[in-house]
């Protein structure tokens, strides 16, 4: 069986931690264009350089970037039963792109879940996160603290903190969400695809109410 899932939300609304867990538990890849920008910064790509100064600033990179990088990694074979999409698509012309790409490619349509959280918690979770650079764990000091200070479970890499965490970005990070990103929850809403979730609380808690909801949700 294919599955194909976006989670939504805001910065912070927990959609990489989701996905990494249900990731793990479906045998899928989380499909995390964030994850993917950070890394071609790493390796100092054209495309890196090009990404960093509006990653930095909290603004959204440019779509034909960011729709070119989910073409190319849902064509590669871990990809054939489905993917975990988060943080794409993050403007209507990218859920648009990908309508067309699943469609080309003989895939299922996806099903979308947003991830509710109130803003005072939201920036609570994007000062405290420390983020491992390897493997893109997401740590928190307070809510999700490593095991030990300052190191990833997974690897034992250093944690940092990421340079849109800061509080100017985070501002702008909201702002760019409410404006170009909240409207997607319309147009996935009108097919009557999209299911949201309460995202407070316990970890495992919010990963059963995702499953849950998914269960009633249609292939929009
Ligand atoms: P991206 O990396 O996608 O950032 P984001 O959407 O702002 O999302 P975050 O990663 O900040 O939050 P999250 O929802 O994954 O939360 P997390 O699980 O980490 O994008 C970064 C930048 O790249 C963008 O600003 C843009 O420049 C560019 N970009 C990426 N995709 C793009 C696209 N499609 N188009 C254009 N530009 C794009 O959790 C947050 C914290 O909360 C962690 O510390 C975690 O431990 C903690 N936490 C999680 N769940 C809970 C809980 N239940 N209780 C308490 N704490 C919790």
């Amino acid at each position: 069986m294919q599955r194909n899932l976006i989670l939504l939300g805001a910065p912070g609304a927990g959609k990489g931690t989701q996905a990494q867990r249900l990731a793990a538990r479906w045998g899928i890849p989380q499909i995390s264009t964030g994850d993917m920008l950070r890394e071609a910064r790493r390796q100092g790509t054209e495309l890196g350089k090009k990404a960093q100064a509006y990653m930095d600033g909290g603004q959204l990179v440019p779509d034909e970037v960011v729709i070119g990088l989910v073409e190319e990694r849902l064509g590669r074979p871990d990809a054939k039963d489905g993917a975990i999409f988060d943080g794409f698509p993050r403007t209507t012309p990218q859920a648009e792109a990908l309508d067309g790409l699943l469609a080309r490619m003989g895939r299922d349509p996806v099903k979308v879940v947003a991830i509710e959280v109130p803003e005072a918690e939201l920036t609570l979770r994007l000062g405290g996160r420390r983020s491992c650079p390897k493997d893109n764990a997401p740590y928190h000091v307070t809510f999700n603290p490593p095991k030990v200070s300052g190191k990833c479970d997974r690897c034992g890499g250093e944690l940092i903190l990421r340079p849109d965490d800061r509080p100017e970005a985070i501002k702008t990070r909201f702002v760019e969400y409410q404006a170009k990103t909240a409207p997607l929850t319309d147009y996935y809403g009108r097919r009557g695809t999209l299911r949201t979730v309460d995202g407070t609380g316990e970890l495992e808690s919010i990963l059963e109410r995702i499953t849950v909801a998914l269960e009633g949700a249609a292939h929009g």
